[in-house]
């Protein structure tokens, strides 16, 4: 049976193994190609943050776990987003080193995040929202595939 922790867990790899492509990249001055990945990194990263805030953070926040632990996880999203701006700024310019000093912060602050919702916020959720566990994941499914279909249709 597939737990959160482990749904999520490989989606944040996803978005992990677009970011290391995004600063290889940079690196090389593929400027066409970091644009294009960026945007790959940015909708799958939006689309995480969408999936726990509208469906796995306001489900804890409505158990009697309260909402302690994901209004700290919220704000983290907010300056993760502020960070992310910032790259945006330094792609916009082609400033290769404006874009790698704002990228390291950005590993940085997503490791550390991604690290306590796996080891803590994930665990408890299965735990505590046992019997709805399901439903979460398909919840969170259903915004993953209409982000995805929205892509496609734009690609066209
Ligand atoms: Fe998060
Ligand atoms: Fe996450």
């Amino acid at each position: 049976m597939s737990t959160i922790a482990n749904y999520l867990r490989k989606n944040h790899n996803q978005c992990e193994k677009l970011f290391t492509e995004l600063e290889i990249s940079v690196n090389a001055g593929l400027w066409d190609r970091a644009d294009d990945v960026f945007q790959d990194f940015q909708d799958a990263l939006e689309n995480h943050f969408k999936m726990e805030e509208e469906v796995l953070f306001a489900a804890f926040e409505n158990s009697a776990a309260g909402g302690g632990p994901t209004a700290i996880l919220r704000n983290e999203h907010q300056q993760i987003r502020g960070v992310v701006a910032m790259l945006t700024y330094a792609l916009t310019r082609r400033s290769k080193n404006a874009f790698l000093g704002h990228s390291d912060t950005l590993y940085i602050m997503i490791h550390r995040h991604n690290a306590i919702e796996e080891s803590i916020l994930y665990q408890m959720t299965d735990h505590i929202l046992f019997e709805q566990k399901q439903a979460l994941i398909d919840a969170m499914e259903n915004i993953r595939s209409a982000s995805a279909a929205e892509s496609a249709a734009l690609a066209q």
